[in-house]
């Protein structure tokens, strides 16, 4: 192997500049060369590329976002353009492709398989912590600790004013972020995409919980559970509560990866790299049961990571 490409794609997670070093550098000290592609597929569609080093990729460890930039390129999926992606990689002499990125970018790299010689594995990064077959994504662990952070503080304010939250955090599809903060934190409820919101048991807890004495509470409710706005409406109105609404929003997908993601992003890159060296192609590093390992694309792309149905019982027995 003489050239490897890096490709950041879909949204992007904190780690994923330590998992760019960390491929260019183990790929340097095996004399491999690496190309960076610009914005996501983009940059393979049209080949806007750049030479890394290990001196260039020098000071971005401890760096949020992704300096290769990213999109999430819907043209990606036609015939033609995957086409042109092959060709470029070809030309380039780019024989393996490191794809850094969540399931979307790895369905591409699928469907980019049919078409190119190059190997293609995936590193999966992001916050969602939604790819299957690994325990962990590259910028997860950095996503919880933010909201946290943030949660933590607003669990102050509403202690003082006995008020109810409801802080939204991200996962338009899954809950897996929701469930880890919502543990976390002391949630009092915690609302996942993957089960309906209901709302009576949603109102019983703020009544029941007023009943003891427990005034103030905090309900973490993922991005892909409905209006929140209307939620917090709702549960006002049905319990007389105060209840008040915080989005966490984007700031949770950036900042300074923490010692966790970057240790993940080095440790897969390392895996990452050593998979193209050995020709296996087509391929997602994963984290298995606390060991780096590897499952098929194909498997990652298809398959649907289940919520851990303990995590979620657990965290109502610590709520009451
Ligand atoms: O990267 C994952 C994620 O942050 C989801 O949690 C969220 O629903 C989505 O991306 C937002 O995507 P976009 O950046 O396209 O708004």
């Amino acid at each position: 192997m003489k050239t490897i490409g890096i490709v950041t794609s879909g949204g992007d997670a904190p780690g994923m500049n330590a998992a760019i070093r960390a491929v260019t550098r183990i790929a340097n000290s095996r004399n491999i060369g690496v190309i960076g592609f610009e914005k996501g597929w983009e940059g393979v569609l049209t080949n806007k590329h750049r030479h890394l080093t290990a001196r260039s990729v020098g000071g971005i460890i401890q760096l949020g976002g992704t300096i290769l930039h990213t999109s999430r390129s819907l043209d990606f999926k036609k015939d033609d353009c995957l086409q042109q992606a092959a060709d470029n990689l070809n030309t380039l002499g780019v024989e393996g492709l490191v794809v850094i990125g969540g399931d979307g970018s790895f369905r591409a790299a699928l469907d980019l398989s049919k078409k190119s010689k190059a190997l293609m594995v995936g590193i999966p990064a992001t916050i969602d912590n939604d790819v299957y077959g690994t325990d962990e994504t590259i910028g997860f662990d950095t996503a919880v600790n933010t909201a946290v952070a943030e949660i933590d503080k607003i669990r102050d304010t509403a202690i003082s004013h006995e008020r109810i939250f409801i802080v939204e955090v991200m996962g338009r599809k899954r809950g897996f972020l929701a469930v880890t903060v919502g543990l976390t934190i002391g949630a009092e409820v915690i609302l996942v995409p993957e089960d309906k919101c209901k709302m009576d048991h949603v109102v019983s807890i703020v009544k029941e919980n007023a009943r003891k004495g427990k005034k103030a509470g905090i309900i973490v409710a993922a991005e892909g559970c409905g209006n929140v706005s209307e939620i917090a409406k709702e549960i006002e109105e049905k319990t007389g509560s105060e209840v008040r609404l915080s989005i966490l929003g984007y700031a949770q997908r950036g900042g300074s990866p923490t010692a966790r993601s970057r240790l993940l992003a080095s440790l897969f890159a390392e895996k990452a790299v050593d998979l193209l060296c050995q020709g296996k192609g087509n391929t997602v590093v994963v984290l298995q049961n606390g060991v780096v390992a590897y499952t098929e694309l194909e498997t990652a792309c298809c398959g649907t990571k289940p919520l851990d149905p303990n995590l979620m019982k657990l965290a109502e027995t610590l709520a009451t």
